[in-house]
């Protein structure tokens, strides 16, 4: 497969950089190059059950209260597959761009692809808690082609008060959320369909005995 070398350009990341200091979050639509997105749509699919792994709640190992809160099953990125080797690329460029821009100390990347079947969903949660973890900023990427209002599925994202949420997002393919993950809670509504995102996390180096919290 030859996939493009992509990254965000400077204008784009200047955009990233103004909306994250102005909102704490932004939505980008066709945020990478399409024959990219097509092909992380195709390595999800192609990766069978075996692959995945039921997402587990922090520290939580009590699986009935993981299945209340969330229903996906996970899979992690790595370097071997190109396509999967591009958006860690895309993300270490954004990491790299935000760092000159903002000084926000981005030390490394990790995300997942997540699977929600049909009835999978994730309840109302937040990415990290203020001083209590190194996850500093979330990115949540879309990959369903023709993905129709019916298949529900919308991230809710909501104000740090409040029960009224911010934004509505539908999981459309090439669609990027990225937010401050200590500041905006947030939730997946049951699906219809099969869902198919990529949700990462950057992190700042706060290593204990070479410990990075959170463990996977
Ligand atoms: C998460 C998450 C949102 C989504 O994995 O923490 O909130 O839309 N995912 O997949
Ligand atoms: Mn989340």
């Amino acid at each position: 497969m030859n996939l493009p070398l992509t990254g965000p350009t400077e204008p784009l990341l200047d955009r990233i950089a103004d909306a994250l200091v102005e909102r704490g979050y932004l939505i980008l639509q066709d945020a990478l190059d399409s024959a990219l997105t097509q092909a992380l749509f195709r390595r999800i699919q192609q990766l069978d059950e075996a692959h995945f792994q039921r997402a587990g709640v922090g520290r939580e190992q009590d699986l009935h209260l993981n299945s209340t809160v969330r229903r996906d099953q996970i899979r992690w990125l790595e370097y071997d597959d190109a396509a999967e080797s591009a958006y860690l690329d895309w993300m270490t460029r954004l990491r790299e761009g935000l760092n000159r821009r903002l000084f926000m100390g981005l030390f490394d990347y990790e995300c997942h692809f997540a699977h929600y079947a049909p009835g999978a969903f994730y309840k109302r949660h937040l990415d990290a808690f203020r001083g209590k973890t190194n996850r500093l900023l979330t990115t949540v990427f879309y990959l369903n082609a023709d993905w129709q209002p019916s298949n529900g599925g919308e991230l809710l994202i909501y104000p740090e008060q409040g029960e009224e949420a911010l934004e509505r997002v539908m999981p459309r393919a090439g669609t990027l959320v990225i937010f401050l993950s200590d500041r905006f809670p947030h939730e997946v509504l049951p699906a219809r369909a099969d869902r198919y995102s990529i949700a990462g996390w950057f992190r700042v180096n706060a290593s204990i005995n070479n410990q990075i919290d959170p463990p996977r």
